[in-house]
């Protein structure tokens, strides 16, 4: 089904006018999906499943193969529930795209992932400007299965209710956590860094740049300094921070954030591609072939 969801209005955010879809909850139209799209599902899955071998965490590798998503067709959301809700207590939900932010937040306190239903077209493998199926469900929903990231992920729903409430200055500063980890985090392991990020491990190009390209800068994870930096929605991410541990972003992040947020609203913001003095650097970047501006 090569859909055109349903587009209800467009939402000012830091990266200007976005489309937001219904947010209504809706059933996965399983039957609806053509060859085609099982296709789709079927390449990348086969591309990244390789590809990440040595490269995603091994928790990341681990949870894939305990949720059993199907090789060949597109899982079924309601499958892939029996697994989660065993493991961690988490259900996917399907909706038609990105949702408004408070929204989204509510979803993640109640323990429910919202999942893009459609699938990319064969001509967008490598790059698509908006979350699609793909990237939801091989992206985001393995790590669900670990319990320290699922009690994170909730507890990053909390917080963000909480931080919509203190205001816009306070919701930046969150999305920039959401995207410094869970979009685009690594972790360092016994044999070496590898990747957890969902926006990495879903693409093809983005997993082999950011652990093997010098371009990049790889700094240790900082709450307070994450929090400060901008980042990339249009090309590779010119910084990575790694965490030692999931538990360790779970601990670093459980004080109460008001105050922190109050804290940063006098600091400036630092552009994505600088290093400071105090951070704990794995890899200077070299910068080739960054963008001078563009931040977000
Ligand atoms: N501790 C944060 C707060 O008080 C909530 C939070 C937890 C945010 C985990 C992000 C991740 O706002
Ligand atoms: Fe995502």
């Amino acid at each position: 089904m090569n859909a055109t969801p349903k587009r209800v209005e467009h939402q000012l955010t830091d990266k200007g006018y976005v489309p937001v879809y219904t947010t209504a909850v809706v059933e996965q139209p399983y039957d609806g999906y053509s060859e085609t799209d099982h296709g789709v599902w079927a390449t990348l899955f086969a591309r990244q499943r390789e590809l990440l071998v040595g490269r995603a965490s091994g928790e990341f590798l681990r949870a894939l193969e305990a949720m059993r998503m199907s090789a060949d067709r597109i899982p079924r959301f309601e499958d892939l529930n029996v697994h989660l809700r065993r493991a961690t207590g988490w259900e996917l939900v399907g909706v038609e795209g990105l949702l408004p932010e408070l929204t989204f937040f509510d979803h993640l306190a109640h323990r429910r992932f919202p999942v893009t239903w459609w699938i990319r077209k064969p001509e967008q493998l490598d790059y698509l400007s908006e979350p699609d199926l793909f990237h939801d469900l091989f992206g985001h929903v393995p790590l669900l299965m670990n319990p320290v990231f699922a009690d994170y992920m909730q507890a990053y729903g909390r917080g963000g209710v909480k931080a919509h409430g203190i205001g816009q200055d306070a919701l930046v500063n969150l999305t920039r956590l959401y995207w410094y980890t869970v979009e685009f985090g690594l972790i360092r392991e016994a044999e070496g860094l590898r990747i957890y990020g969902s926006g990495i491990v879903s693409s093809k190009g983005e997993s082999i740049h950011c652990l093997e390209s010098d371009a990049p800068n790889r700094i240790g994870f900082d709450l307070e300094r994450i929090m400060r930096t901008r980042y990339r929605i249009d090309t590779y991410q010119k910084t990575y921070f790694v965490i030692d541990s999931f538990e360790q972003l779970f601990e670093a992040t459980r004080p109460d954030f008001a105050p922190i947020y109050a804290r940063l609203a006098q600091l400036p913001s630092i552009p994505a591609g600088e290093v400071l003095d105090s951070d704990r650097v794995f890899h200077r970047g070299t910068g080739e072939g960054w963008l001078a501006d563009g931040d977000v």
